[in-house]
């Protein structure tokens, strides 16, 4: 079985909690990015961005989370504040996948969010392959109307997700995956 197969026989998302230093370096991220942008995409829409944050940008964008946490929740404290300061300080680099779609006479909406998903996973095995770990997650802060203007997301975005991306020692027990034949019908001709 080439390596390929096995590691997608394999593959976990590492929880954000046990991802630390280091995370890609610029070449690798670079390299990240090429896969990301090289999903299938009917009509060459490129329905997708990127947005990297890192360095000095992960405390900066979790500051302004305080501040919209702050003013968005009645039972706001300091340890959700604290929470939401330190978000994207839990991995070296954070990439926010934007979906971006257009109207368009042939290719429906429908494709081009799931081009938008395609680029998602493509990160998440990639970074796999380049032995990161790695969790694509969306949170409060993917949805939340007060973040769409920091994030500078136009009025046709939208968050497909953030990848999470360190380094990672930990192993993760299997999860419970459903039972395959469950999923599975040959078709068999109409009634
Ligand atoms: C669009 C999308 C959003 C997700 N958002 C979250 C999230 O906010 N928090 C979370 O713990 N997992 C989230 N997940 C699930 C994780 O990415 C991951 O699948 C989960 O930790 C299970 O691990 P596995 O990938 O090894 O099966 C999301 C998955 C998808 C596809």
């Amino acid at each position: 079985m080439s390596n390929t197969i096995e590691m997608l026989l394999k593959r976990r998302s590492i929880v954000v909690a046990d991802l630390s230093e280091p995370g890609p370096d610029e070449a690798q991220l670079e390299t990240l990015l090429r896969i990301a942008a090289r999903v299938p995409d009917h009509g060459k829409l490129a329905p997708w961005r990127f947005i990297v944050f890192k360095g000095e940008a992960r405390a900066d964008f979790g500051r302004i989370l305080e501040n919209i946490a702050k003013h968005n929740l009645p039972d706001f404290t300091p340890e959700r504040g604290a929470l939401e300061k330190n978000r994207f300080l839990r991995a070296p680099v954070v990439i926010g996948v934007v979906s971006c779609c257009q109207s368009h006479p042939k290719i429906p909406e429908w494709e081009q969010v799931l081009s938008a998903g395609a680029a998602c996973q493509n990160l998440v095995v990639a970074a796999g392959a380049m032995g990161f770990g790695v969790q694509w997650i969306t949170e409060w802060y993917a949805y939340d109307e007060a973040v769409r203007q920091p994030l500078g997301l136009a009025k046709h975005e939208k968050m497909a997700g953030f990848i999470y991306l360190g380094s990672s020692d930990v192993v993760p027990e299997d999860r419970k995956r459903p039972v395959l034949d469950d999923l599975i019908s040959h078709w068999q001709g109409s009634e």
